[in-house]
Formats: structure tokens, C-alpha cells, sequence
């Protein structure tokens, strides 16, 4: 990954981490409303679970902890873990027989973490600093991985999958959240740092994911549709006041990316 890339996706989210801390929305485009990417992905259950503040500092794409079957005793890892939010819910689920680690590279995200785990009592948890192309775990020591809206940021996702399988044990699994494309971006989309940062530019083909996933090691690699953007969410989140795209081509932008659930298992011995 280019430092500079890696810099503009530090900056956009220690941004929106102090937007949480100060404001309690950490909406990236400044509106105060969460994007059609990050609305209502949490039930209500486990919406009372959380402090309120966790919720609304999530920016994920949708809810790996639902999809992702933890089990007491587990270790689970958040890839990309901001404010904490799955983190917190993969805890209660992996109970205090397990834990969940959160990793992230972002100071402002990792202060705002550690802050929603006192407030929600959750003590199974720790937060690591660090990046996703180089987990500083040690091999075979998880038993789940999720990822929220993250692993899109990465311009080294062949590392983020080899990672990956390095620290998952033989038979465990991956279950990520993430926006993919079903058609290649225009090249004005792909080169836009803002666009980058914001999840969309960095998507992979879908098709791909399920590639480099196989190439990395996985096995039963599965890619689901779990939200579609119609044209009026793309208006709210590519015609935002820092976005380049006139109106068409965000409509189009939108008709070829999609919120995807991605299940993958590492081979048991
Ligand atoms: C879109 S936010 C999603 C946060 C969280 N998963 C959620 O659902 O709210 C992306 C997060 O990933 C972190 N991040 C992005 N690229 C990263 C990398 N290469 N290594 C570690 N953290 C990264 C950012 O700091 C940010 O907290």
C-alpha cells in the first residue's frame, strides 16, 4: 500500500472518530446522518447491548457478528475494528471463556474503542494498533475473523488474505462484511482518493474476492449480495460535498457496488 493512501484513510477516519467523541455521529461525509452505507445494520437487540456511542460511531456495511455463529470460548478478530462496535458484540458471544481482539491502525479509533469497552462493561476485549497487511498476532491463534467496511481500504488485499490464513487456526473461518463491485469502476472512480477512502474506489470485483481468497489458502469461499444502493442512496453518499462524480455517473457508480457477505474457512489439518 502507498503511504500516502494509507495516510488519507488514517486522516478520514481519525476524523471520524473525533466526530464521534465530540458529536456522537461519526457520519463520514459531515452531514450528521449516517450514510445508506452504515444505517440500520444492528437489531435492536443488540442495540441495547451497546453504549449508545458505539453504535453511532459504527461505519460498517453490515453485521459480521449475525452472520459470523461465535461461539462461547472463541477468539475472534476484528479486522479494521474502529469504534469497537463488533468487537463488543463478538465478545458477549465468545463470553468470558474467549475474546475479542480489535485491530486498527488509527489512534482516534483505538481511543474511542477502549472507551466504548469501559462503558459497556465488556472486559474479554483488547484493542491492537497495527494494520491488517501485517497482524501482529502469532500463527494459528484465532479461532474467527471479521471485518466491517474495511478490507476495501487496503491497496495490499493479497496480503490482508494471506494474513489472514497465517493467523486463523486450521478450521477456522473468516466472515467479513464488505463492498465489492459486480462491474469494473471507470478509472476516474478507481483514481479518486476521496472515493478511496470512502469505501467505494478500493472495491474489489466480486469475483476476484472469492479469488485471491482461494489463491491465499481458503476453502468454501462464499460471496453474498446483503444490501444494494438504488439511485437515491447514491445521490446521499457519492454527491456528497467533498465528491467529484456529477449525479449520473454516481448513479451508475452505485448500480455496481454492493454490501457483500464473505464466508471463507482455512483448511482443518
Ligand atoms: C469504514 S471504517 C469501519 C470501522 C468498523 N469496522 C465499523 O464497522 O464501524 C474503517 C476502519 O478501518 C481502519 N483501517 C483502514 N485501513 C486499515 C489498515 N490498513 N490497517 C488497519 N486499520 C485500517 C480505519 O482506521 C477505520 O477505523
Amino acid at each position: 500500500m502507498t503511504d500516502d493512501m494509507r495516510e488519507a484513510v488514517r486522516q478520514r477516519y481519525a476524523a471520524a472518530a473525533r466526530t464521534a467523541s465530540c458529536c456522537g455521529d461519526a457520519s463520514c461525509c459531515g452531514s450528521g446522518n449516517k450514510e445508506p452505507i452504515s444505517a440500520d445494520l444492528y437489531s435492536l437487540e443488540e442495540i441495547t447491548e451497546l453504549p449508545v456511542e458505539a453504535l453511532l460511531a459504527s461505519l460498517g456495511c453490515g453485521n459480521p457478528v449475525a452472520l459470523a455463529e461465535i461461539s462461547e470460548g472463541e477468539v475472534v478478530l476484528d479486522l479494521g475494528s474502529g469504534g469497537g462496535v463488533d468487537v463488543l458484540l463478538s465478545a458477549r458471544r465468545a463470553g468470558p471463556s474467549g475474546k475479542a481482539y480489535g485491530l486498527d491502525m488509527t489512534d482516534e479509533m483505538l481511543d474511542l474503542a477502549r472507551l466504548n469497552a469501559r462503558k459497556s462493561g465488556v472486559r474479554n476485549v483488547e484493542f491492537l494498533k497495527g494494520h491488517i497487511e501485517a497482524i501482529p498476532l502469532p500463527d494459528s491463534s484465532v479461532d474467527v475473523i471479521i471485518s466491517n467496511c474495511v478490507i476495501n481500504l487496503s491497496a495490499d488485499k493479497e496480503r490482508v488474505f494471506a494474513e489472514a490464513f497465517r493467523v486463523l487456526r486450521p478450521g477456522g473461518r473468516l466472515a467479513v462484511a464488505d463492498i465489492v463491485a459486480r462491474r469494473e469502476l471507470p478509472g476516474t472512480v478507481t483514481a479518486d482518493m476521496d472515493l478511496w477512502t470512502a469505501c467505494v474506489a478500493g472495491a474489489l470485483l466480486d469475483r476476484d474476492y472469492i479469488r485471491l481468497l482461494q489463491d491465499a489458502g481458503f476453502c468454501n469461499v462464499t460471496l453474498q449480495s446483503i444490501r444494494e444502493y438504488p439511485p437515491e442512496d447514491a445521490r446521499a453518499f457519492l454527491a456528497a460535498p467533498e465528491c467529484v462524480l456529477d449525479e449520473e455517473v454516481a448513479v451508475a457508480v452505485a448500480s455496481s457496488i454492493y454490501s457483500a457477505f464473505v464466508r471463507a474457512e482455512k483448511p482443518a489439518l
